[in-house]
């Protein structure tokens, strides 16, 4: 994929988002722009209570679908960094562009990463932002690509595009005082929404087979079920929800509409898996 040049230039669906992201929904981009239409909600607020690289909420907000959004995450590092983005992003720009991109670089920004502290949203956002692009797949816990000896095919630098990602974050910057960052559980998030009008909910909580060591995994199976009382519960807000296709969502979610769908997961290879839609009863689906 060529990502040179402006953030959207060479792509229907704008790449707004500077994280690589396992399981990313940025490519869900048409359809919730179709759903947003549906529902007339140009004028409202769009919430993601698992934003992780908030891919389809940055496209959302950049290209005006919508007019505001909400992008929370329980992990600490995911929250530094969106919250640096939106408040320091000169400071995350000038970062970008005079880090060295090495392995002795890498261990320093690794260091931030597990010890500075939790409200110091420059150093821990950008520890944040230098491992998941240098790491292999975007993965935080994982080691850098091309490996600590760097003979692989691909070196470290190979998805550390300064131009590339300099862009992405002026065009965030320039929609910051749209976007509000939370930091707490997408349950207290779906409760605090689903009470608003005028605001769609898109969930993408961890999956029940993918998650993995791929992003922060707080979920047990009571958190699933939960979730779903939680969701069936405001049934007559408007929300929708995706998972791994497993039987336990349909069984969970056998009161509600759902929809199965494909997307191009790429956590270590390009496959297409079997994904599922689910849709609170209020919901126009377009
Ligand atoms: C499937 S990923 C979301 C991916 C996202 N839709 C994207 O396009 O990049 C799930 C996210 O939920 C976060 N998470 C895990 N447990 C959570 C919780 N209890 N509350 C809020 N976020 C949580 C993880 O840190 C991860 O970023």
């Amino acid at each position: 994929m060529n990502n040179s040049g402006s953030a959207m230039k060479h792509h229907k669906k704008p790449i707004i988002s500077p994280l690589r992201y396992p399981g990313g929904k940025a490519s869900l981009y048409t359809r919730l722009r179709e759903i947003v239409r549906a529902n007339d909600l140009t004028s409202g607020t769009y919430v993601e209570p698992y934003a992780g690289g908030a891919g389809a909420a940055l496209g959302l907000l950049v290209t005006g679908q919508v007019r505001r959004i909400v992008i929370n995450d329980l992990d600490p590092a995911i929250f530094a960094f969106w919250k640096a983005i939106a408040t320091e992003p000169l400071a995350m720009t000038q970062m970008l562009n005079e880090v060295d991109i090495t392995v002795a670089e890498w261990s320093r920004q690794k260091d931030n990463y597990l010890n500075a502290a939790r409200d110091d949203y420059l150093t821990l956002g950008f520890a944040t932002f230098f491992l998941n692009r240098t790491n292999r797949s975007g993965v935080l816990n994982g080691g850098p690509i091309g490996g600590m000896d760097q003979s692989g095919k691909y070196k470290i630098d190979a998805r550390f595009n300064r131009d590339t990602l300099t862009e992405r974050i002026r065009l965030i910057a320039l929609h910051a005082s749209r976007i509000s960052v939370l930091n707490t559980d997408g349950m207290a998030v779906i409760k605090r929404y689903s009470k608003r009008d005028n605001t769609l909910i898109y969930a993408d909580p961890p999956y029940f087979e993918k998650a993995g060591s791929l992003y922060l995994n707080s979920f047990q199976d009571s958190h699933h079920s939960e979730l779903a009382s939680c969701l069936n519960k405001v049934s007559d807000s408007k929300w929708l929800l995706t998972y791994d296709n497993v039987p336990r969502v349909a069984e969970l979610y056998a009161q509600r509409r759902r929809e199965v769908f494909s997307l191009n997961y790429s956590a270590h290879r390009v496959v297409k898996a079997n994904e599922i839609m689910v849709f609170s009863d209020t919901l126009a689906v377009a």
